[in-house]
């Protein structure tokens, strides 16, 4: 399974990316936002400071436009890049002209299974179902995830699945269960994750009997 980094804030990659088990970092417009920034600045320094795929998010709202933004941003990194197509029709032509060049594609914001179908169709190396806000709106986002698995594999599609808007522990457990080709997972929700209440009163317990003998 591919992990990734939800984030562009450096300090956030540095902190996770020296656990050396971290495939890349994820991007999009609202997330380089948060940063304030020029983007493709941000962009080519993650790029100098990571070894991994970087995920770039187009913004350009005909093909043309997305074709040339996917190209500069994959000029600009040494590190393999992952080209982000929100699901439009324009973007369809993106994805296969873009997936033609040989540099990965992502379909994201799918949320349908014609979607993927056709997502998959126009050559996309990954699609990222939102799974928090398929929930949110009341759908099951791990049938859905399992629905695309089913479709892809009687279809004999090869494009993979990256989990996104993973909001909580339950989200990991169900694609465990279920089986996943990529995750990409906010800073906020990683740390919260590490962390259980037993651990923490267990290493409570460990540091005040060590105390106890440690000068002795
Ligand atoms: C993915 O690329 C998005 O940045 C992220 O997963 C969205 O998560 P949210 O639905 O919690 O905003």
């Amino acid at each position: 399974m591919e992990l990734y980094l939800d984030t562009a804030n450096l300090e956030h990659i540095d902190s996770v990316n020296k656990l050396g088990f971290l495939d890349g970092v994820t991007t999009n417009p609202t997330i380089l936002s948060k940063e304030e920034r020029p983007p493709f600045d941000l962009i080519q320094e993650i790029d100098r400071k990571l070894s991994g795929k970087i995920w770039y998010q187009v913004t350009g709202s005909t093909a043309d436009e997305a074709v040339e933004e996917a190209i500069k941003v994959a000029n600009m990194c040494h590190n393999k890049v992952v080209i982000k197509f929100p699901f439009t029709l324009e973007n369809l032509e993106g994805i296969r002209r873009i997936s033609q060049k040989g540099i990965e594609t992502n379909a994201t914001l799918v949320y349908s299974i014609p979607q993927a179908i056709f997502a998959a169709k126009a050559g996309s190396t990954y699609i990222s179902p939102y799974l928090g806000r398929i929930d949110d709106a009341g759908g099951s986002s791990i049938q859905f995830i399992n629905d695309v698995k089913q479709a892809y594999e009687n279809l004999g599609f090869d494009t993979k699945i990256i989990g996104a808007s993973i909001r909580n522990a339950q989200h990991l457990v169900d694609l465990s269960k279920n089986g996943i080709d990529a995750l990409t997972i906010s800073y906020g929700n990683f740390e919260k994750m590490l962390h259980n209440t037993m651990t923490d009163a267990g290493m409570e317990q460990f540091q005040e009997d060590w105390d106890k003998i440690k000068n002795l």
